[in-house]
């Protein structure tokens, strides 16, 4: 606890502990205070620009509450992390039963835990991809699979698509947007850049001395772009044929989040390198994978030891893990995905018809959905009128129009009725913000 929580009024600090075991010590006042002067001022100002102050405390299923009590259905889901929603009790109960017997392991030796999963993940995982190396987070995983395709190719180049992202390590944020990296440059050198979607601009780069062609199946925070259908297949044929490795990032799209196992199913293309994290362990321990074919294993098997991370492929998160899988893998799972998007495209086409100046149509798969405004500026506004009415969503990054509604996987009917009926209260508040010549200030 900060000093300056310590100094606060004793008699009601101890009356908030009384309630919870870690949460509601401080106020959402004093937490925000805290945040403010001790981890990032700049943010802080950020959510204040956005009329968004809440801090997250109690969470369970789809609904977070603020430090103040205030509900709000979770559409942001942290990209995925939350796809069986808010400390789902499998997970949880896996978890805390695993820490009577486990702990992190050690990620230098074998374990029994982090076999069973990557097995689970080789029966799962299309086409022939059989081995798993697992690590804490997204960025990691994806500058491993670099790494591996580098490694195994012996070549030095990289290509990936505009308004990609992959994460903020050093090879991950050399494949994604100038926006995130440009502070940092010089960046990794052989890496280049086409256009998302369009396979004649691959063609023409990928060559020789390409290892590794990087791609989101379905690119989420360019405001999910869902390529269009001779795409995919097509890479597949430009990578064989030019002896490059195709890496799918799937660490929103995968794991059910599209209503299909993993989104490159939706065009029969099987990547050498599939990348997932996010979902991974119910959002209550980091983990992410790497899933490969077994041709690449060559690399490893003459380097066994080439990349060490101390938290890599822990036994707590693997145990997390094969429950997400046990639950993600029910039957019935992925078709209630496919309905609640179904549910969702429905309520989405009325409110365009209802709000018609402000709203420009829908796009996505199953429950990775973006709903598209007429405006960039009007993105941010939306994410402020919908935390007003109790949702918490938010615009893509590279297209700040792009309204992303990615909800837990496990959302039921009433809760997407009570998202569209507060996206339609939030795009008349939108509308009046609008005639009143709000404009919002820019989100750096
Ligand atoms: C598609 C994609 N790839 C990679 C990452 C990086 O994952 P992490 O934040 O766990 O490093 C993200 C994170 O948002 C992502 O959305």
């Amino acid at each position: 606890m900060t000093r300056a929580a310590q100094e606060r009024d004793p008699g009601n600090t101890a009356d908030r502990r009384s309630k919870g075991a870690v949460l509601g010590r401080v106020s959402q006042r004093e937490a925000v205070e805290d945040f403010a002067s001790f981890v990032s001022p700049g943010k802080v100002a950020v959510y204040r620009s956005l009329g968004f102050e809440a801090v997250p405390g109690r969470r369970e299923g789809v609904y977070v509450w603020d430090l103040e009590g205030r509900r709000y259905v979770n559409c942001r889901s942290s990209g995925g992390v939350f796809n069986l929603g808010h400390r789902p009790p499998r997970v949880t109960a896996a978890l805390k039963e695993a820490l009577e017997e486990l702990d992190v392991g050690d990620h230098m030796l074998m374990s029994e835990l982090r076999g069973r999963l990557a097995r689970r993940l080789a029966e799962l995982t299309p086409g022939d991809i059989r081995y798993s190396f697992f690590v804490p987070s997204g960025g990691e995983a994806i500058d491993l699979a670099i790494k591996l395709a580098r490694g195994y190719t012996g070549r030095p180049g990289v290509v990936s698509a505009e308004k990609g992202y992959h994460g903020h390590t050093g090879f991950a944020l050399s494949a994604g947007e100038q926006r995130f990296s440009r502070h940092f440059e010089p960046l990794m050198p052989g890496f280049s850049k086409v256009p998302f979607g369009d396979a004649d601009a691959l063609e023409r780069v990928v060559g020789p001395q390409t290892a590794a062609v990087v791609l989101e199946t379905i690119q989420a925070t360019a405001g999910v772009i869902v390529p269009p259908p001779d795409y995919l297949p097509r890479v597949r044929e430009i990578c064989d044929r030019a002896g490059a490795v195709l890496i799918l990032d799937e660490i929103q799209a995968g794991l059910g989040r599209t209503g299909r196992l993993w989104a490159c199913e939706e065009w029969n293309v099987v990547p050498d390198i599939l990348v997932l994290g996010k979902g991974m362990s119910g959002g209550v321990y980091p983990m992410s994978a790497v899933c490969f074919r077994p041709h690449l294993d060559r690399f490893f098997r003459e380097h066994p030891f080439v990349h060490l991370s101390s938290f890599a492929g822990s036994d707590l998160g693997c145990v997390c893990s094969l429950a997400m899988l046990e639950q993600t893998t029910e039957p019935g799972f992925l078709e209630h995905v496919r309905e609640m998007g179904a549910r969702f495209e429905q309520g989405f086409a009325d409110l365009c018809r209802r709000h018609p100046d402000l709203t420009a149509g829908w796009r996505g798969r199953g429950l990775m959905l973006a709903f598209e405004m007429a405006r960039d500026d009007f993105g941010p506004m939306m994410t402020y009128a919908l935390a007003q009415f109790g949702v918490i969503a938010v615009f893509s990054d590279f297209r700040p129009r792009a309204m992303q509604i990615m909800p837990p996987l496990i959302i039921r009917d009433h809760e997407v009725e009570e998202v569209l009926e507060a996206m339609d209260k939030a795009l008349t508040l939108v509308g009046r913000l609008v005639e009143a010549g709000f404009t919002p200030p820019p989100v750096p």
